[in-house]
């Protein structure tokens, strides 16, 4: 997805003859999905009508501080508020110079002194106005105060016919910096809300298919990728938890810094997890464990002498159950996969293994199993003394709509954070 969809820019245009390249800006911002809200200066008025940039982002130019309409809408401090981005293109030596001074005598400054919003400016004058102490000193200014970002000038032929630095950067690569200012604003607007909450946790994740040898070629496994067990695997250690992975075979790689054990059959599973359980904060059993598995395993590959041919099955070992049933159990989450009737046959795992949460999805031949996406119906009880069971009432319930497998493990970690790691610190 653009890193543009549904944001809100405000383009700030002076007075100068590149003024017509931001019409094309705002095309290109437009086409990216976002909002874009133009504010001229009274010169900027000189070089474009602003009723092209009216066409182009549907939206009328503002320019006046103080437009009893406008204000009477989306006043100036709402206007500041409501900017994700300021990106100011051709920015002048004068417009430059009054934001770094706190000169609010109109709309464009004072909406730059007013947001919270980033700010990225495109400046277009003359090399020698370019060049000088005062517009350099105040580029640094805003740098070191604003946190300003810049894009350009490029250096060239100018109007005035000089030659040097002083040309507004091309749409294209304003555009550019823009969208890496907007992704860098969210990166670091989405690990400020994250952190480490996980830190001093350890958490053991169950991953993948188990396959169940019939004999030495033939064996009962399922289309369990492993994304969705790896996925939740990163976004716990992305909390900065201690993320042991048990996984059956898959074609993935580990996240780095898991400490991955790859076992083949669900027994093997049962007892990898048994051997570090002791020490778990929180066990997820996302793996599609083969509940049955052949009696025994021939030792030979079968031959096809017989019309029919049946092979008896014994039940595996559950391993969400069993750890759910420990005396000192950690916070059990499971998962259940089915075709229909979700929400019951969910809300029975939940009630019959002792789960704290169970994460319910569809499966069939085209959802939940092997693609990048799924949809998450989340059931859980609060935690309760780890020696009682839960009561049978108290369930809530979450849907985490379609999104990627990637999305949907973050939006489960945090929902874990949220209802049994802090509730329990
Ligand atoms: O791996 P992907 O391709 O990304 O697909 C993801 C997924 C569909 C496999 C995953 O989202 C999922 O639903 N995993 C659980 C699959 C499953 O075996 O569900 P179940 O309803 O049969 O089992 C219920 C729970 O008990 C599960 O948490 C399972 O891990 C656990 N279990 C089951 C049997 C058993 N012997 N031991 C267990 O621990």
């Amino acid at each position: 997805m653009s890193v543009f969809k549904n944001k809100n820019i405000i383009l700030g245009v002076c007075g100068g003859i590149a003024a017509y390249k931001s019409a094309e800006l705002v095309r290109l911002m437009i086409r990216q999905g976002a909002q874009v809200q133009v504010v001229m200066t009274q010169s900027a008025k000189e070089f474009m009508a602003p009723l092209t940039f009216q066409a182009l982002s549907g939206r009328e130019v503002r320019s006046e501080l103080f437009d009893l309409n406008a204000e009477a809408g989306m006043g100036h401090i709402e206007l500041a508020r409501w900017a994700d981005l300021i990106v100011i293109a051709p920015a002048t030596a004068n417009t430059l110079a009054k934001i770094a001074h706190g000169i609010a005598d109109d709309l464009l400054v004072t909406l730059c002194l007013a947001t919270k919003a980033p700010l990225l400016v495109a400046p277009a004058m003359n090399q020698q106005m370019w060049r000088n102490e005062s517009t350099q000193m105040n580029i640094e200014l805003l740098s070191r105060r604003q946190g300003l970002s810049l894009c350009g000038p490029d250096a060239g032929e100018q109007a005035c016919g000089d030659t040097g630095p002083g040309r507004m950067a091309e749409p294209d690569n304003i555009l550019k910096s823009c969208g890496n200012l907007l992704k860098s604003c969210t990166e670091s607007h989405e690990s400020a809300h994250k952190g480490l909450r996980l830190k001093g946790k350890q958490v053991l994740i169950t991953a993948g298919p188990t396959i169940e040898d019939i004999d030495p070629v033939r064996y009962i496994s399922n289309r369990s990728s492993g994304k969705m067990g790896y996925a939740i695997a990163q976004a716990a250690l992305d909390e900065g938890a201690k993320v042991i992975l048990v996984s059956g075979p898959t074609a993935l790689d580990a996240p780095q810094n898991a400490e991955l054990f790859l076992v083949r059959s669900a027994r093997q599973m049962y007892d990898t997890v048994f051997q570090r359980i002791d020490s778990v904060d929180i066990f997820i059993a996302t793996a599609a464990v083969a509940d049955y598995r052949p009696i025994k395993k021939i030792d030979k590959k079968i031959k096809k002498n017989a019309d029919k041919l049946t092979i008896e099955l014994v039940k595996n070992p559950d391993i969400l159950k069993d750890v759910a049933a420990l005396l000192n159990k950690p916070v059990s989450i499971g998962f259940a996969a089915e075709t229909n009737d979700i929400e019951s046959y969910a809300l029975d795992k939940l009630q019959r293994k002792n789960l704290d949460m169970i994460a319910a999805n569809k499966v069939g031949e085209t959802e939940g199993f092997e693609g990048d996406n799924n949809e998450l119906h989340l059931f859980w009880r609060p935690r309760v003394n780890k020696r009682k069971s839960h009561k049978k009432t108290e369930i809530s319930s979450k849907k985490l709509p379609y999104a990627s497998k990637k999305q949907l493990a973050e939006q489960l970690i945090d929902e874990i954070v949220l209802l049994f790691v802090t509730e329990a610190n």
